[in-house]
């Protein structure tokens, strides 16, 4: 089995001003420093789905391929009128047997006092369909429009109980990411 663990983190939105991507750029950053990780960043913006649904016409080739070499996903949504946005929604939808018996950490942002937790639990009945594992270790992000510097950097008196909550979710990701790719890789031999 190689060693490595692929981890595909997700923005939520394809939103011209959003916010939340600054959390999601920096969760990206955070994997990819983290030993035997490798971390492919998924902008919803530079991907393609025509039309609903996870037949072909639905799916996007790239989207198709990071999927399929993923063993995990972090996903970071924004909170829309209490769930999550419809873009992340649109493309989730375009898959189903990649993600099955794979694991998913879920981090909520928003620009109240409640960082996008509705999102977040909007999310897990969501992904259990799809036949996602949900962590139960999730980074939230109020007031993410002032947690931020424009090097999508965590500022200073906030970096420290951000980076706990990220490590935290990795660590939870990572345990379920290795039983369930030793689990798939016993069952598929
Ligand atoms: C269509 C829409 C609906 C929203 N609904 C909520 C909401 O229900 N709860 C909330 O806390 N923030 C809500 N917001 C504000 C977001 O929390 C805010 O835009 C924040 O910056 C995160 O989203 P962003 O990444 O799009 O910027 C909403 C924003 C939009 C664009």
């Amino acid at each position: 089995m190689k060693d490595s663990l692929t981890i595909a983190v997700l923005a939520g939105t394809t939103r011209e001003q959003r916010q939340s991507i600054r959390a999601a750029r920096y969760i990206a950053q955070f994997g990819s420093q983290l030993t035997g990780i490798d971390i492919i960043f998924v902008d919803p913006m530079e991907f393609h789905f025509a039309g609903d649904g996870n037949d072909p016409e639905g799916k996007d080739s790239r989207y198709t391929d990071i999927t399929s070499r993923a063993d995990a996903f972090f996903i970071v949504s924004p909170e829309y009128n209490h769930s999550f946005p419809g873009s992340l929604k649109r493309m989730l939808d375009s898959e189903l047997e990649n993600y099955i018996h794979k694991p998913v950490a879920l981090a909520g942002a928003s620009n109240g006092n409640w960082g996008g937790v509705r999102a977040v639990e909007a999310l897990v009945t969501t992904v259990r369909e799809m036949g996602l594992v949900a962590t139960f270790t999730s980074p939230y992000f109020p007031r993410v429009q002032d947690s931020f510097d424009d090097h999508d950097q965590p500022r200073t008196e906030q970096k420290e109980r951000i980076d706990r909550s990220i490590q935290s979710a990795y660590d939870e990701l990572i345990w379920m990411a290795k039983a369930l790719k030793a689990a798939r890789m016993d069952t598929a031999s």
